[in-house]
């Protein structure tokens, strides 16, 4: 008999894949206990994109909802997604600060550590799958897969045989964009237990519908363990539905000995989840399943959708979907995967946008030439290269070879702020949000942080509003102009719709007329008697009133919604100051959108006579951010 294992991802890439990242610790607390009683292999909670999410839109501590699962789920294993040398984060990281990562993750819960590398290169993974070992924890290894000209067969086994030699206890096929098919699935799992030896696991994603079909293949080439999602969760960019993989092999020799009715019991506490802040099912759009044609993975979909979005642009995606392609051939076929998904993503909605290839890419595309995530599969158009970097010379070493040690330098920059070495991880990970979360903690206190929605909903009924209204405005934060009105900007009110959208109490309308937002929230009924009625008036207002006409003086204007800052770094001083000379193209600012950082150069040399923006404030699309007195 060959029982097949199985991974459960509800709480991580589930949640990540279907509702955003946003599943709260709360959302999981009560039925914790009884997954762990299902006989799962391992359950997947942490890692990927929940860490950054956590203290970015959740308010939580991610070290603390670690815990707190630790406490729970006392006898399956804990496992945790990694992205090698970039850990939870968007670059690479020096090598102490992975180390150290690495053993709090694993003091703090983790058993199993799968790390994977974009790129596959697999120089990215020494030092975590070193330190992993190290601590005493299972090391599983990916291959990532993808299909292009170079990534064959014998691609994935040597990659696979070189992970083995660098201490990887299993491998994992990590297919996050859905593409392997059920035959080469079958043929990929037979020659990795061939050759490799060890323990195979495989990731896959449902998206076009191959993924049942395939896990049942791989089940038959002998793959040890397989990725699964309880089915409220399941579906669409999300894994396959457990029920369904149980079922399919019941009473036969690869039976998985779990039983259905309790995982049903496990099902019906999500689908309330769900259905309580209006979470969306798993489903399958023709833009997703032309997966097979545009290779692009669920989750990024709907990350390009929500940066279309923001760029008043959703119009554009069947372009920029067509021109991802281009994007991934010019840049050497990296799979798509976190942080090249980004990487290629975003260059392609910039290539749409500005109607010309390669006119702006920010700073991650550059470092992505310049070899600093490390080598992509095959070169990269030297045309492109030369387009993007100019005669830049691109580094042969592994990238973090080149990166000061960076543990030290973030335990005091922080200081005081830190009340534990896991939030000295935190800051270094995010330093901007982290300070923006530990600020907020502070002022919150530490029991009034979590429950910002959960608890307090819960027993509200659709009559009584206040609670909610009390509960979430101190939260968005509100400034006054001299005429007394409240000011929130787009980003603000977009946060608090999304805060009481995730309610079943009502509906909220925005309405954008000459500069005047109005925020209007009903009941469930569509009742607009009684609404809490809000006019908040947008900054851009203000600052319009008080402009003087002066023809010498040219506003820079935010090319994107983003995040204005005025330094490359917290701890760093400002690119430029009122009263500052600045020279045509010196960097003016970062807006930092799409998760990436954009440098903005001025236009024109001149004198800086205002700055328009508060540092780590959201700037909208076309949002003036200086004034500029041209020579
Ligand atoms: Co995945």
């Amino acid at each position: 008999m060959h029982r097949v294992k199985i991974t459960d991802t509800s709480l991580r890439d589930a949640h990540q894949s279907l509702w955003a990242t946003r599943m709260t610790t709360e959302d999981m607390l009560p039925i914790l206990e009884h997954i762990d009683n299902i006989g799962y292999h391992s359950i997947e909670v942490w890692g990927g994109a929940t860490f950054d999410v956590c203290i970015r839109y959740l308010n939580e501590d991610p070290w603390e909802r670690l815990r707190t699962i630790r406490k729970e789920i006392k006898s399956t294993n804990l496992q945790m997604l990694l992205r090698g040398q970039s850990l939870v984060g968007y670059t690479h990281y020096p090598d102490d600060v992975v180390e150290k990562f690495i053993y709090k993750a694993a003091e703090n819960g983790i058993d199993i550590f799968r790390v994977f590398d974009a790129l596959n290169d697999i120089r990215n993974l020494e030092t975590s799958l070193q330190t992993i070992k190290k601590t005493g924890k299972h090391a599983q290894a990916c291959v990532v897969y993808t299909i292009s000209p170079v990534h064959s067969i014998e691609h994935f086994v040597n990659t696979a045989l070189s992970l083995k030699d660098m201490g990887a206890d299993s491998i994992c096929i990590k297919d996050m964009a859905g593409l392997l098919s059920p035959y080469v699935a079958y043929e990929l799992v037979a020659l990795l237990k061939e050759k490799v030896k060890l323990p195979i696991q495989l990731h896959t994603h449902y998206i076009g519908g191959l993924a049942i079909a395939a896990l049942l293949k791989a089940t038959e080439a002998g793959v040890d363990i397989i990725d699964t999602a309880t089915v409220p969760m399941a579906f669409g960019s999300s894994q396959p539905p457990v029920e369904t993989i149980v079922r399919a092999l019941q009473d036969t020799e690869h039976d998985t000995g779990l039983k259905l009715h309790e995982l049903f019991e496990v099902a019906s506490h999500f689908e309330k989840i769900r259905k309580h802040k209006g979470f969306e099912r798993g489903v399958t759009r023709i833009t997703d399943m032309k997966v097979f044609e545009h290779q692009v993975p669920g989750g990024m979909i709907s990350n390009l959708f929500s940066q279309l979005e923001e760029q008043n642009a959703s119009h554009r995606m069947e372009e920029v979907l067509q021109e991802i392609p281009y994007v991934r051939a010019d840049m050497g076929y990296p799979p798509l995967v976190t942080p090249t998904s980004q990487i290629i993503g975003i260059q392609a909605v910039l290539n749409v946008l500005m109607g010309e290839r390669y006119k702006m890419c920010p700073g991650e595309v550059k470092d992505y030439v310049r070899g600093f995530y490390g080598k992509p599969p095959m070169p990269i158009n030297p045309e492109i290269k030369s387009l993007i970097i100019g005669d830049e010379e691109v580094i042969e070493t592994r990238p973090a070879d080149l990166i000061a040690p960076g543990w030290e330098k973030g335990k005091k920059e922080i200081g005081d702020m830190a009340k534990s070495e896991e939030d000295i991880l935190t800051y270094i990970l995010f330093p901007q949000v982290a300070l923006k979360y530990f600020a907020y903690r502070d002022e919150m206190g530490a029991d009034e942080i979590a429950p910002i929605l959960t608890t307090e909903i819960e027993n509200t009924n659709i009559n009584e509003k206040k609670p909610i209204k009390e509960k979430i405005i101190p939260t968005a934060k509100k400034r006054s102009n001299q005429k007394g009105d409240e000011e929130m900007n787009f980003a603000e009110i977009k946060e608090l719709m999304m805060l009481l959208n995730s309610t079943d109490i009502g509906e909220i309308e925005l309405e954008k007329e000459d500069f005047r937002l109005s925020l209007r929230k009903t009941n469930a009924e569509g009742d607009n008697k009684n609404k809490s009625n809000r006019t908040v008036t947008s900054k851009v207002t203000a600052n319009e009133d008080d402009l003087e006409v002066n023809e010498n003086i040219e506003e820079v204007v935010s090319p994107m919604v983003g995040t204005f800052y005025a330094a490359p770094s917290p701890d760093a001083p400002p690119f430029v100051k009122v009263g500052d000379q600045v020279d045509r193209g010196q960097t003016l600012c970062i807006v930092e959108a799409m998760k990436l950082m954009n440098e903005i150069k001025a236009e024109n040399a001149g004198v800086v006579v205002d700055i328009l923006v508060d540092n780590a404030e959201p700037v909208e699309y076309g949002q003036p951010i200086f004034l500029i007195e041209k020579e």
